[in-house]
């Protein structure tokens, strides 16, 4: 019986069997790890397919190809970072152009922006991104490119990524979203019209904590060439293992998504009953300002949620501090659940007057919910809570 064609698999079919071939020299079902930095060419002047491993390798291949099938693209690259990814594609823009990116982004986003492409003449104006109106004031004839992510960071805003789109186009940009907390288990950014999807695999689709990567899938051929040029002449590419543990963890990808979606859901709820908590952002909750929006968008709401202490600075870290099963650390997206504080940790980078600006308060916390039993963590975040309440009665403590 001939194979369907696998664009027609279900989602977690293809995150197994797409670019995860059986070896044809051996019938091994795991692709071998092709660490060959060079390979034997057909004749001088003659190229095959792969010729040296930073313009292309087997391995790096097969999980650009399950990449390309899971975003709904023509084709995705594969970086050694997911800052390496975000770099690429501001390497599309040039001396003079102009950014209009969310005000609620990565701080490693708003570094690279602020602190880096300045230096090559590029301007960036902040922007809320579920404000429309907003965005298109600050579209600009230099605008080449909108920066957004598909649930913002740390605040969970969810923008309207047609509507994105849509005025991008007509302003004659690209529209270009980070994908990381959304993951393409839950939405294809480029069905709803974006130009460039990114990822940093680091987070859920390495799914481990073990490895360092970055992607972006896009739909247009032309523009696939154009990255794969700026890719290939930079340099900063995946290297074969890493590869081999991506393309493992997003074997996995839709059926921990799911339960941690569940359990995220979960201690959303309960956080809102806590006396201590002032509010939760979680894009599940109907409270949540574009919960509308992210129904239509999403196939569920993501593992991750921040909230809001009834507390200052110092009490906040305490609360991070005193977790057992949380583990206080920046990334996410793991079967490990992690706590932060964005303000001293994951958007330290900002500058204060920004940061506050964007309303990442020092009260907020951030957390990544891992595959560990909801009751367990939510023992664990009540006794934290308590022991960050009694650091405020007794500061000397
Ligand atoms: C949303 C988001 N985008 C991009 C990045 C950067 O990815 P990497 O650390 O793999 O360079 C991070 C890292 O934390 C992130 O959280």
């Amino acid at each position: 019986m001939s194979k369907p064609p696998s664009q027609s698999w279900q989602f977690r079919t293809r995150a197994i069997h797409v670019g995860n071939e059986v070896d044809p020299q051996t019938g091994a079902v795991v692709p071998p790890v092709h660490l060959a930095s060079t390979f034997q060419q057909p004749g001088a002047g003659k190229w095959g397919q792969f010729d040296y491993s930073r313009s292309g390798n087997p391995t790096r291949s097969g999980l650009q190809a399950t990449l390309a099938s899971l975003e709904n693209g023509c084709g995705a690259l594969a970086f050694s970072s997911g800052m390496a990814a975000i770099h690429c594609v501001t390497m599309l823009l040039r001396s003079g152009d102009h950014i209009v990116a969310g005000s609620d982004i990565y701080g490693g986003a708003y570094r690279l922006l602020h602190k880096i492409c300045d230096h090559a003449g590029i301007t960036v104006s902040l922007v809320d991104l579920t404000d429309l109106a907003a965005v298109a004031a600050s579209l600009r004839a230099e605008t080449k490119l909108i920066w957004g992510e598909t649930i913002g960071n740390p605040l969970f805003s969810i923008p309207d990524l047609s509507a994105l789109a849509k005025m991008a186009h007509q302003a004659g940009c690209l529209l270009a979203v980070d994908n990381t907390f959304g993951t393409p288990a839950l939405i294809q950014p480029l069905d709803f019209g974006a130009d460039i999807v990114m990822h940093s695999a680091t987070k859920y689709l390495g799914g481990h904590s073990d490895c360092l990567g970055g992607t972006l899938a896009v739909a247009d051929e032309e523009l696939l060439n154009r990255l794969y040029f700026i890719q290939n002449a930079t340099g900063a590419v995946l290297d074969p293992f890493s590869c081999f543990l991506v393309a493992r963890g997003i074997k996995t990808l839709q059926v921990r998504i799911a339960e941690q979606c569940r359990t995220a859901r979960r201690l959303a709820q309960w956080l809102q009953t806590h006396r201590a908590v002032a509010r939760v952002l979680y894009p599940g909750l109907p409270e949540h300002p574009q919960h509308a929006l992210a129904t239509t968008q999403f196939r569920d709401f993501g593992g991750m949620l921040c909230f809001e202490l009834r507390g200052d600075f110092a009490q906040t870290a305490r609360l991070c501090e005193s977790t057992r099963l949380f583990h206080l650390a920046v990334s996410l997206g793991a079967v490990e659940s992690l706590i932060e504080q964005p303000a001293s940790m994951s958007h330290a980078s900002y500058d204060v007057a920004d940061r506050i600006k964007a309303g990442i308060q020092d009260s907020l916390i951030r957390l990544s919910v891992g595959l560990e039993a909801f009751e367990d963590l939510q023992a664990d975040l009540a006794q934290a809570i308590e022991a960050s309440q009694r650091y405020a009665t007794r500061p000397d403590a």
